[in-house]
């Protein structure tokens, strides 16, 4: 193995060391489908994606999070537009076929109030210098005090842009990919699944995005709530999800699509919204 494969298998540990550290419910979603998939031999899930959010301000922008993938291999490959959102998202892929794809959006913050501007401003300037575009920025979490009533103030604005103000840089989630799997012979079943073990979907543009004609499905449970804390006391916010993906042969072709459905994507960004 060389020493980039050693160095990508150590980034997405770290990754989903931090993940399940604050989300204890992604490790019990992922020990549920191991469990059901042993007697199949599975031994690990396979991971088809990660994503990492960020504001589109100078010294935390989308390409600052690229720099650590980019240096180990990573290829710019699809980019997305979600207008209604105001994000804008590129996705990365490696030229060894297993490696998880990387999916990095930012929020447009020019379309925003003054107000959500000034926070990402004092986002950006919080991060040490030393951070910036090296992998331990990917996994450094909230380096900023944040307030509860500054979080609900920009929940009205963009659930997106609440949700980097609490937790800072860190996985929003990881992705089973599904046609690893050998119990599950839909992701329709392995919803079900997921359901009658307790785990919430998200069920926003219906349990499942996309179809097998784009040659991506894709679910997702809604984020565990986790209780955090800030300046102004200690709050429960929804964290992190986890996603299931289907990915079909390109027409003619062996190999699986690779890329998103930015209307899916769309859809599945509101697995962190607050829950009725
Ligand atoms: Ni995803």
């Amino acid at each position: 193995m060389s020493t980039s494969q050693n160095s990508i298998d150590q980034l997405f540990g770290r990754l989903w060391a931090d993940y399940v550290s604050f989300n204890p419910h992604a490790q019990r979603i992922h020990d549920d489908i191991l469990e059901a998939e042993r007697s199949a031999g599975t031994k690990a899930l396979v991971n088809d994606h990660i994503a990492l959010r960020t504001f589109a301000v100078e010294r935390i922008g989308l390409g600052v999070l690229a720099k650590p993938f980019l240096e180990l291999g990573y290829k710019r490959c699809g980019e997305y537009e979600f207008p209604e959102k105001k994000l804008f998202a590129l996705h990365f892929e490696h030229p060894e076929p297993n490696k998880p794809k990387v999916f990095i959006s930012e929020l447009l913050i020019e379309n925003f109030s003054p107000k959500l501007k000034s926070v990402a401003g004092q986002v950006a300037q919080s991060i040490s210098a030393s951070l910036l575009g090296r992998p331990e920025m990917l996994w450094s979490g909230r380096t900023w005090a944040a307030e509860h009533r500054v979080y609900q103030e920009l929940l009205k604005e963009s659930e997106y842009a609440a949700w980097v103000y609490a937790f800072g840089f860190r996985c929003n989630h990881f992705t089973v990919l599904f046609n690893e799997l050998k119990s599950f012979k839909s992701l329709e079943t392995l919803n079900q699944f997921l359901t009658e073990k307790g785990h919430r979907l998200n069920a926003s543009g219906g349990l499942i995005k996309g179809t097998p004609a784009q040659l991506l499905e894709q679910s997702s449970t809604m984020a565990g709530e986790v209780d955090i804390e800030f300046t102004d006391g200690r709050h429960r916010v929804p964290a992190c999800y986890y996603e299931f993906a289907r990915r079909y042969p390109l027409p003619g072709k062996s190999q699986l699509y690779q890329g998103f459905i930015a209307a899916s994507a769309d859809k599945i960004f509101e697995s962190t919204n607050r829950q009725a």
